[in-house]
């Protein structure tokens, strides 16, 4: 839901419902260690093994992993291609063990630039996850977060040609359905690794009132360590929503 809640329903601070992570700083990795930056991709599946695991673990209802931006075709060919290979890789090999956690699995992104083999791998992948009641596991791949509201929008439009809506009628939770996440709580928590202060794109609409934290540990270090003082840090922080600290806290006296 993007809508402001009512006061009474704000949520309580306590774990994110939806947390995305902006996996970065798998280059720099490999640079400090004098091997190509592929090589940082390879080490970077073991930290997206356990990012997946401790949220599923945590009960947290989705995360969110940003894999490739539709602005990354922009990097040079052979890594292009080796991060594709690399993807084809993994969800071959990953998704029977998400299966067996009860882990939901789709695919965001604008996926027709896939090839066909990569397209019906992550067909196959959705497919056999679908039903699974866990943890919604999202991988944004050529993914932007402008992209995403220019698709709901034109699936919108069509509704108004098509003479199924009236533009007066369109509100903000129509477009949170028609959004690649629709169905699933707004973002809560944002976290960046890699050093940089930045949102490259990502879930722009989803984000409006997520808490943002910014890591300066690159992404195949990210651990569960790290990855616990993500959360420690978002539980700590006020979320106001609008409201003031003085109007959250007699709510949250009022729930204890
Ligand atoms: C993030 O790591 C992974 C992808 C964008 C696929 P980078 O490859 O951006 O690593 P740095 O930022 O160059 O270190
Ligand atoms: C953002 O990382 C995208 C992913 C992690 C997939 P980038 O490294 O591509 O972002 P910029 O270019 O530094 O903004
Ligand atoms: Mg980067």
């Amino acid at each position: 839901m993007s809508l402001a809640p009512p006061l009474a329903e704000l949520p309580n601070q306590g774990l994110p419902r939806h947390v995305a992570i902006i996996m970065d700083g798998n280059g720099r990795w490999a640079q400090q260690r004098g091997k190509m930056r592929v090589f940082g991709h390879k080490a970077g599946v073991q930290a997206v093994r356990d990012a997946v695991s401790f949220a599923s673990r945590l009960g947290i209802e989705a995360l969110t992993l940003f894999a490739f931006s539709s602005e990354n075709w922009r990097r040079p060919e052979s890594e292009v291609s080796a991060l594709m290979e690399l993807f084809i890789h993994v969800l071959g090999s990953e998704v029977k063990k998400l299966h067996k956690s009860n882990i939901r699995l789709r695919v965001i992104g604008e996926r027709s630039r896939f090839s066909e083999r990569l397209q019906k791998k992550v067909a196959d992948a959705e497919a056999m996850t679908a039903d699974n009641t866990g943890l919604v596991l999202n991988v944004a791949a050529n993914y932007g977060g402008r992209w995403d509201l220019l698709q709901a929008m034109q699936r919108l439009a069509k509704d108004v040609q098509q003479g199924l809506l009236v533009p007066e009628q369109l509100d903000e939770e129509m477009i949170c359905g028609q959004l690649t996440t629709a169905g699933q709580p707004d973002v809560d928590l944002l976290i960046r690794t890699g050093g940089d202060h930045r949102i490259s794109n990502f879930l722009l609409w989803q984000m409006a009132y997520a808490e943002l934290y910014f890591t300066s540990v690159l992404w195949p270090d990210f651990d569960e360590v790290a990855f616990s003082d993500a959360i420690a840090s978002f539980a700590s922080r006020e979320r106001r929503f609008g409201c003031t600290g003085e109007q959250i806290r007699a709510l949250l006296a009022q729930s204890d």
